[in-house]
C-alpha cells in the first residue's frame, strides 16, 4: 500500500533552514523562517520564560494529563490582551483551549467551520503558504484575492468584495497585524469598513493571530481585530505565542470562539475538544504553563512587554534603514516597508535574483521574495542593500 505514495516536495521554507546550515560562508544571512533574531543575530528564551521556566523546576509536582483544553489559567490569562482587559470574554462570550502552536490553532478553527458546514475560505494571496495547506488537508475550497496593491498598500476593495460575494458556507481568512508574508496591515478605517462588510454579510471570520506585539503595539496590534469582534455576531480566532513569547519550539497556542450568545460556547467548545482529541490529544504543557506563570506575575509581565518593545524597536529600524536605502537599488520600492509591520515583506525579485543572491552573497530568502527583517543586523544590513543593488542592476 505505502509503495503507492509519490514523494512530496519538503516545505520550501522548512528546507531553507537546512540549506543556510550547510553554507560555510562566515558572512552568510538568513531571511527565511519567520523567528526573531537581536541585534547579534541570535533568538534567546526571553528574560521572563527562562524566570517562568525555573519557577516551574521547582514548584511544578505532577505531568499527569490536563486534558484536550490543555492549561485554562494560560488561555484566560491572555484574553485581557487579546480582547481587551475591560471585558475579556465580551459578556461570556468567548471560550477558548490550549493548541499545539498557532498551526494547531488554524487547524482546529478551519475543521471547526467544516464541521459547522463551511464549505469555501476566502483568503488574501499570498497568505502564510501553510493555510492554503491546512485548507487542503481539512478539505475546504480556498478561494483567492489580491491581499496587496502593488504599491504596498492593502488591497481592500478586494476583500471587500470577497466578503460581499460570500455565499452562507462561505468563511474569510483575516491575518490580526504583522502579515505573513507582505507585512502589509490593514489600517483602522479599513477594519472598521471590514468589520461593517462582515457584519452585513453575516460571514464568518477566521482570525488568525501570530505576531501580536511585534507591529506597532500590544494594543494597536489587535485593535482593528477587536473592531471586527465588536460588529459581528461569531468569530474564531487563532493565536500564536511563538514569536510574542519567543516559545517557537515548544509549540505554544491558543483557540478561541466567539459565539453569538455565551449559552451556545458548550456546544461549541465540546466540538473543538472532540477535534483537538482526535487530531492531536492534548496541547504539550511546558509553554502554556510557563507563559500562565508570566501572566500572572505583574513584574513578569513588565519584563515580557519591555522585552516586546524592544523588539518592535529593532524591527522598525531594519525596516526605516530599508526604507532610506530605497534610491541605492535600482528597481527595488524599499520605500514602503517603513509603512509595514512586523517580520516579513516581500522584494519584488525574480527567481534568478532569488538564485543570484543565495550563491553569489550567500542570502537566504524564501522563493516568493519574502525576506525576515529580523535577519537584518546593524552587522549586515550594508551587505545586504549592496547585495541586492547588485542584483537587481545584474
Ligand atoms: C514563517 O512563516 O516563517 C513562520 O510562521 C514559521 C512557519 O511555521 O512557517
Amino acid at each position: 500500500m505505502l509503495d503507492q505514495l509519490e514523494a512530496q516536495s519538503p516545505d520550501a521554507l522548512l528546507a531553507l533552514i537546512k540549506m543556510y546550515a550547510a553554507d560555510e560562508r562566515a558572512d552568510k544571512i538568513d531571511l527565511g523562517v519567520g523567528v526573531y533574531r537581536t541585534d547579534d543575530g541570535v533568538t534567546p528564551v526571553f528574560r521572563s520564560i527562562k524566570q517562568a521556566e525555573q519557577r516551574l523546576l521547582d514548584t511544578q509536582d505532577s505531568k499527569s494529563y490536563l486534558g484536550p483544553e490543555g492549561d485554562t489559567g494560560f488561555v484566560s490569562g491572555l484574553m485581557p490582551y487579546i480582547f481587551g482587559s475591560d471585558d475579556p470574554d465580551m459578556g461570556g462570550r468567548i471560550g477558548g483551549m490550549q493548541t499545539p502552536g498557532g498551526t494547531g490553532a488554524v487547524r482546529l478553527a478551519v475543521s471547526l467551520a467544516k464541521q459547522a458546514g463551511a464549505r469555501r475560505v476566502h483568503m488574501g494571496s499570498p497568505s502564510w503558504p501553510n493555510h492554503v495547506q491546512i485548507l487542503g488537508d481539512v478539505g475546504i475550497e480556498p478561494v483567492l484575492f489580491d491581499h496587496a496593491n502593488p504599491d504596498g498598500s492593502a488591497n481592500i476593495d478586494a476583500l471587500i468584495a470577497a466578503i460581499e460575494s460570500a455565499e452562507p458556507t462561505d468563511v474569510v481568512l483575516l491575518h490580526a497585524c504583522c502579515h505573513n508574508p507582505t507585512g502589509v496591515d490593514y489600517t483602522q478605517e479599513e477594519w472598521e469598513r471590514i468589520a461593517a462588510a462582515l457584519a452585513a454579510n453575516g460571514v464568518l471570520p477566521i482570525i488568525d493571530s501570530a505576531y501580536h506585539g511585534l507591529g506597532e503595539g500590544m494594543e494597536e496590534d489587535v485593535a482593528g481585530m477587536r473592531t471586527a469582534l465588536a460588529a459581528v455576531p461569531e468569530a474564531l480566532i487563532a493565536y500564536s505565542c511563538d514569536k510574542n513569547f519567543g516559545m517557537y519550539r515548544d509549540r505554544v497556542g491558543a483557540f478561541y470562539v466567539m459565539a453569538q450568545d455565551g449559552g451556545q460556547l458548550d456546544a461549541i467548545m465540546s466540538n473543538a475538544n472532540a477535534l483537538a482529541r482526535a487530531n492531536w490529544s492534548m496541547p504539550p504543557d511546558h509553554g502554556g504553563a510557563a507563559i500562565r506563570l508570566i501572566l500572572s506575575d505583574p513584574a513578569l509581565v513588565q519584563d515580557w512587554q519591555d522585552e516586546l518593545t524592544d523588539m518592535r524597536a529593532r524591527l522598525r529600524w531594519v525596516r526605516e534603514t530599508l526604507a532610506a536605502a530605497d534610491n541605492r537599488v535600482p528597481g527595488l520600492d524599499l520605500a514602503p516597508l517603513s509603512r509595514q509591520n512586523g517580520l516579513f515583506a516581500i522584494l519584488k525579485l525574480d527567481k534568478d535574483q532569488i538564485a543570484a543572491l543565495r550563491a553569489d552573497h550567500g542570502i537566504y530568502m524564501a522563493g516568493s521574495g519574502r525576506i525576515n527583517a529580523a535577519g537584518l543586523t546593524s552587522g549586515n544590513i550594508e551587505k545586504f542593500i549592496g547585495a541586492l543593488a547588485d542584483v537587481t542592476s545584474a
